[in-house]
């Protein structure tokens, strides 16, 4: 409980310097010179500059995970997606394949966007750290600072009308926060994507991994309200859905 409570500080910390002094425009970050430019580019452009990302990603050498990952997972899904699903890091189905969300927790995540009336190839599908730290263990302070700013950029090139926040790490790292995952879940807050650029829509919810694991009635029907929530919110028709099964 203490190590995650010093966790988030640092991080938190660390988050803060960079909005207070340079907003998000951390390291790398591509050169274009204005949000107007990358809200304007196409999907092609877009598709470009992810994959540029994705070949730092595989030759990235900042923390110690470089040593037990097999494959890096930096990402997938529509350049032009009006949702962006993040969860926290690679498990070992990932760490085989190079793609998130692919195992028990993918499964189930699949189906909660099959009954948003959604496929796969309509979000993009993230995770807040792009390698499986050991065992799958939480990830550690300097992991989230170090892997962080290439998944901000792909916030910027995507430029998600929503963001989902899948489990508590995902939540409190995007929202600087040090709150409870079933206090920040059930209602929009805001991610701050830098100084001077439009904050983005966020709504958390519980990850799948933790439904698999609590799958209760209530749960089940927490997490869909939170995904009606961003359906409304995107003008998108809200299917019927049974969360009693
Ligand atoms: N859990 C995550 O948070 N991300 C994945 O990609 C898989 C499982």
């Amino acid at each position: 409980m203490q190590k995650e409570i010093d966790i988030n500080k640092v991080v938190r910390q660390h988050l803060e310097m960079e909005q207070y002094f340079c907003g998000f425009a951390v390291k790398g970050s591509p050169k274009t010179s204005s949000n107007e430019e990358k809200g304007s580019m196409n999907i092609a452009e877009k598709q470009k500059e992810l994959d540029k990302i994705l070949q730092e990603v595989r030759v990235c050498r900042q923390c110690d995970l470089v040593s037990t990952r097999n494959k890096v997972v930096a990402g997938e899904g529509n350049p032009n997606a009006r949702i962006m699903f993040i969860g926290e890091a690679p498990g070992a189905d990932e760490d085989a394949q190079g793609r998130p969300f692919v195992g028990r927790a993918g499964q189930l995540l699949d189906n909660i966007i099959a009954a948003c009336g959604l496929k796969r190839s309509d979000v993009f599908i993230a995770n807040i750290l792009k390698c499986r730290p050991p065992e799958n263990r939480d990830p550690r302070a300097e992991e989230i600072i170090c892997c962080l700013p290439f998944l901000q950029r792909q916030i910027e090139i995507i430029q998600p009308e929503i963001i989902v926040a899948l489990g508590a790490h995902a939540a409190k790292t995007l929202l600087n926060s040090t709150e409870a995952i079933g206090q920040l879940r059930g209602r929009f807050r805001e991610y701050i994507a830098g100084i001077g650029k439009s904050p983005i829509k966020l709504m958390a919810t519980y990850h799948p991994a933790y439904l698999l694991r609590n799958y209760s009635q209530e749960n089940r029907r927490r997490v869909w309200e939170d995904m009606k929530k961003v359906l409304t919110e995107l003008n998108l028709p809200v299917p019927q859905t049974d969360t009693k099964k």
